[in-house]
């Protein structure tokens, strides 16, 4: 048994506030990718799901008179850096491992190399599967972070991805 599943962090309401500020179409896609990644390459399918459902929740919304500003989402942006704080938080407060906590916080620190001053760094098997499903999911212009989904929609789908995660990790823990 898991101690957080995918619909408990996605009913909680600090989840809710930053995964629809962020897209939760896209993080739903994302987590379901990385789920996929994750089985393919025999990473935690669960950190993996966690870590693409939450990997945007740092997103800040760079509004000038009304308009989304790159220029100033480019110079200003730390959305791995506070989405990884936020997600950690969230975690641990939903009774998360510590340990499991890190890992997944750490797999959204580095989703991507946009804030990073180099594109060098030498990502974990798990880092690379959170960058490469967001990758999957992106839309020319940003237009993944719009599209839409119902709360119904995406509850169900995460439900559906806890019990795939669930089967998996007890088909794992017996062939141990
Ligand atoms: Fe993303």
């Amino acid at each position: 048994m898991r101690d957080v599943t995918l619909l408990n962090i996605f009913e909680h309401h600090i989840a809710q506030k930053y995964l629809n500020r962020s897209g939760l179409s896209h993080a739903v896609a994302v987590s379901h990718h990385a789920y996929k990644l994750a089985l393919a390459q025999r990473q935690n399918v669960d950190f993996a799901a966690k870590a693409g459902l939450l990997h945007d929740i740092g997103h800040f919304t760079w509004y000038k008179n009304g308009k989304w500003d790159y220029d100033l989402y480019r110079k200003n942006d730390i959305h791995p850096i506070k989405g990884a704080e936020r997600a950690h938080k969230l975690l641990i407060r939903l009774g998360e491992n510590p340990v499991s906590a890190k890992t997944i916080a750490l797999a959204i620190l580095f989703h991507t190399d946009s804030f990073l001053p180099s594109n060098d760094i030498v990502r974990t098997p798990l880092q690379q599967i959170v960058k490469w499903a967001d990758e999957k999911d992106e839309e020319e212009g940003g237009l993944h972070h719009y599209r839409k989904i119902s709360y119904e929609r995406a509850r169900d789908s995460l439900e559906k991805l806890d019990k795939l995660i669930d089967s998996h990790l007890e088909q794992e823990s017996k062939a141990e």
